[in-house]
């Protein structure tokens, strides 16, 4: 084979699937090609909180053309609560505002939707609480918080230390409320052939939508089958079966022989597919007058749902960022009358990390000392949690080549001094971290046919490279031209795959097709016979830890804050990353600036707002709910370090899909600060903040 061609690792090519995007011939999950289609149009309560009383649906049913109308009453029974979200219509209880309480299935969606509003019901209400707020007496503590991170963490005496420390440095920082927004809506056909389960679904993972949907239902995994070969984008919210899966499942039992197709509408995405849950975070950091810290105390309260836990990690970058002998973690959650929160891209590392790296900025003013300088003198040799040896951490490198592309040195350090027409300007830097994962669980096969390698494993595409990405490593690992490879992903027939989450999808799924082709070559050689084929499991212990292995980069942003109005303008932003080797400049570099535009998002824009009388988010649409649009991305790069990081995957890869939005938001905010002098702690930053 041509030795240029084996090189398939690390080459800019276009996306195999934008051709077909472009020319709308990529099926998304409503698209697919299916008979006689139904539609389904949920009902939502109109409370937050208390039981249905009754439910009249005689005047819905009655409309021509609908085929059936799915209340608790006559919906079919569910096998497992054990997850309380997808306890669909199974009892008249409503946890939060907007929860399904009946369902129409009509021959068109106008009919259905028309339908489901002549459904009428009555409740007993009860007085809910979606009160957030970090005074609450009934926070609680839960067991471990998201990824099975422990809850809290104490080293040293943390407390002591801050009090007796030189420099303190004592601030509450907030985030808000904020609901994953991907251009393609969570959508599900869902079709019964006898005791089997078809769902073309728009999902990070096809395999735990069908194990979860299976549990449900209380079928085999055998008897689902789940298609899901393009994602409009996900963010998190497609990591998790959502209860519209379940209720498109239940609504096709209703409808013998027909396809049922559910595309939530955008006001339901602010209900219905998680929401990053607000935060409010008090950080204390205790160093000495040069700047070495000795304390660093980060406690954190969110919200979680009351009927269903979810507890977001947002301390638990704080855990390894920074040397200090003294150090303590806290998660506290207040449990409300809201839908259960959820993942939304890098959760954690993203709220977390706007708190922690704003505190750091703060602390280099009180200490007079260079942000960067701060950083670089705060460098743990080993992770300060563990005490593991880092697998590879460039935190200083990208902070220096930042600073150097950046043309930091020509910063000066006092805020509020440079303003053009009436615009002040400033410049900011902030930190990014996010851990190198790899799932076990996944499964790659290959069979070599007519000249080709079919590659097949379950895998994910939200829209992130997917198809490219491991053609890219498949490639490479049969030393063949990404041509000679026919790649199959995205349905539960393939090879057992885990979640596109966590950035550990290319890791994960990318180690088992590199497995899989050694023991190809094993078996068969470099010349092998047509039908020839083996298969491979992501191998044991590709999650070992015994090297604390995390991504590191460094947020540079200058922003333009109107000095009338308080109008904050992007000017230019960049993002220097260390994370292992990158299978595909071009996609890398949209992943990260998509991460980074999300960052900005973060910074200036999006903000769920709760009507606390009602249970209701207010803005739930993008007339309300602001998201950055092309006109805020301006001057946008990211870039990174050349690496080859073969301790965290045979790839040398350690993932991208989330980095990218973690420290942005604190880079833009210290710039803030640096332009005007004023430090914003609570998120968005809007223009009546800086005008106060
Ligand atoms: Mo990502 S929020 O881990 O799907």
């Amino acid at each position: 084979m041509d030795m240029l061609e084996a090189r398939a690792i690390g080459v800019d090519r276009e996306r195999m699937d934008g051709k077909l995007k472009v020319m709308g011939t990529a099926p998304y999950a409503f698209e697919q090609s299916v008979d006689r289609p139904a539609y389904l149009h949920p009902v939502q309560s109109t409370i937050a909180r208390g039981r249905i009383h009754s439910i009249d649906t005689s005047a819905a049913g009655r409309l021509e053309g609908v085929i059936a109308v799915i209340t608790h009453w006559n919906a079919p029974r569910l096998a497992s609560d054990g997850n309380r979200e997808l306890w669909v219509l199974q009892s008249n209880e409503v946890h939060f505002r907007g929860q399904f309480i009946a369902a129409v299935v009509a021959e068109t969606l106008e009919v259905a939707r028309c339908a489901a509003e002549l459904v009428r019901a009555e409740y007993e209400t009860a007085a809910h609480d979606v009160g957030f707020s970090a005074g609450r007496d009934d926070l609680y503590a839960p067991e471990a918080v998201n990824a099975g991170y422990p809850t809290d963490t104490d080293q040293g005496d943390a407390e002591a230390a801050f009090n007796g420390a030189e420099v303190r440095l004592d601030a509450t920082y907030s985030t808000p409320m904020e609901h994953n927004q991907p251009m393609e809506p969570h959508t599900t056909i869902a079709l019964w052939e006898s005791d089997k389960l078809t769902l073309y679904d728009s999902t990070q993972s096809v395999h735990s939508v069908r194990t979860v949907v299976a549990k449900t239902l209380g079928l085999r995994p055998e008897q689902v089958h789940v298609v899901s070969p393009y994602v409009g984008g996900g963010f998190g919210s497609k990591g998790e079966t959502h209860a519209h899966n379940i209720l498109a499942a239940l609504a096709a039992l209703r409808a013998p022989g027909r396809a049922v197709k559910l595309a939530l509408t955008r006001q339901q995405m602010f209900t219905l597919a998680g929401h990053r849950t607000p935060t409010i975070q008090r950080f204390r950091l205790g160093a000495t007058r040069d700047g070495h810290l000795n304390a660093i105390i980060h406690e954190v309260v969110e919200q979680t749902s009351r009927f269903q836990e979810f507890a977001e990690q947002t301390a638990v970058p704080t855990r390894l960022m920074y040397a200090a002998p003294n150090r303590r973690t806290r998660h506290r959650l207040a449990a409300l009358d809201v839908p259960k929160p959820s993942w939304m891209r890098a959760p954690g590392e993203t709220p977390g990390m706007f708190a922690g790296e704003v505190a750091m900025d703060e602390l280099a003013v009180a200490c007079g000392l260079d942000p960067i300088e701060l950083r670089v003198r705060n460098e743990p040799e080993h992770d300060p949690e563990s005490g593991s040896p880092w697998g590879s951490r460039h935190l200083v490198e990208c902070l220096r080549e930042g600073a150097r592309r950046f043309g930091w040195s020509r910063r000066d350090p006092r805020p509020g001094r440079r303003s053009e027409d009436g615009w002040l300007t400033g410049i900011g830097v902030a930190s990014a971290t996010y851990p190198r994962y790899v799932l076990m669980g996944s499964r790659a096969s290959i069979r070599f046919d007519e000249g080709r390698y079919e590659v097949r494993i379950g895998a994910a595409d939200l829209g992130t490279g997917t198809w490219t990405a491991l053609t890219q490593i498949a490639a490479d690992a049969l030393e063949c031209s990404p041509e000679a490879i026919h790649l199959e992903i995205g349905d539960t027939d393939l090879p057992n795959a885990t979640v596109a989450g966590g950035s550990s999808g290319i890791s994960s799924w990318g180690w088992a097709i590199v497995a899989a082709a050694q023991e190809f070559r094993r078996r068969h050689g470099s010349r092998p016979p047509a039908g020839a084929e083996a298969s491979a499991d992501t191998p044991e212990g590709a999650d070992d830890e015994t090297f604390a292995q995390h991504s590191f980069g460094a947020q540079f942003a200058e922003v333009r804050v109107n000095a009338a109005t308080g109008e904050v303008r992007l000017a230019r932003m960049l993002g220097v990353f260390s994370a292992g080797r990158i299978i595909n400049p071009r996609l890398a570099r949209s992943q990260l600036i998509g991460g980074m535009t999300m960052g900005l998002s973060m910074a200036l824009h999006e903000e769920s707002v709760m009507d606390e009388r009602l249970g209701h988010i207010v803005n739930h649409d993008f007339a309300g709910y602001h998201i950055a649009t092309n006109a805020d991305v301006v001057n946008l790069d990211a870039v990174w370090l050349e690496e080859i990081d073969d301790r965290s995957t045979p790839m040398g890869s350690r993932g991208i899909g989330e980095i990218g939005i973690v420290g942005a938001a604190a880079a833009i905010a210290n710039a803030v600060y640096h332009a005007t002098g004023k430090r914003i702690r609570a998120l968005p930053i809007t223009p009546d903040k800086l005008l106060t």
